[in-house]
């Protein structure tokens, strides 16, 4: 793996704070196509996006979190969705969905963006889909937050990597 590749895994952070500058749409073509690059099972690619910049449509979906305060704040969203159309397994498709989410994020700091996930919302996922007038058969994974960054101080922290490791046999 490149050292850049590595540095950009580790050193990437969930950015909640954005100027009010727009992101221009071939930015969001590019974050979205490092996220169709995600492995799938099967190849079967389940993920679906809605693109938001709307204002009335962000503070709509605002109300439906915690951090409605984030998705007002981000001049664009992305809705990640899975078609349950396309599924095979519930749980490697989900899987897909996360590897996909990630991709997308990596690719923000690429570009030079923020990006954070926000899951919370997740619990109001029927209200999502009837905001954004969507097919039943779509299932919510995660509503990504993008912007120009305000700030690039964020820190945070990880366990020491030996409390992961189970066992080395
Ligand atoms: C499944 C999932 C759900 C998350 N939901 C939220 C959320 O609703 N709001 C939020 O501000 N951050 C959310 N996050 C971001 C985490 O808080 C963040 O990744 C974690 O604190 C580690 O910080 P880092 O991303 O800067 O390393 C979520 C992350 C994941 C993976």
């Amino acid at each position: 793996m490149p050292t850049d590749m590595l540095d950009a895994i580790i050193n990437r952070r969930s950015i909640r704070n954005y100027t009010e500058q727009e992101v221009a749409d071939d930015l969001v073509r590019e974050i979205i196509t490092a996220g169709i690059w995600a492995p799938s099972g099967l190849n079967n690619q389940p993920w679906r996006f809605v693109i938001i910049k709307d204002r009335d449509i962000r503070a709509q979906l605002a109300e439906q979190t915690h951090y409605g305060h984030i998705v007002l704040a981000a001049p664009c969203l992305i809705a990640v969705y899975l078609d349950r159309n396309l599924i095979y397994d519930d749980i490697k498709d989900t899987q897909s969905a996360g590897a996909c989410i990630q991709n997308m994020l990596l690719a923000t700091e690429a570009l030079g963006l923020g990006a954070v996930w926000l899951g919370q919302i997740l619990k109001n996922k029927d209200a999502v889909r009837k905001i954004l007038a969507l097919d039943e058969s779509l299932d919510l994974m995660a509503l990504i937050a993008i912007g120009h960054p305000s700030r690039r101080d964020q820190q945070s922290q990880r366990k020491p990597l030996t409390d992961f490791i189970i066992k080395q046999v």
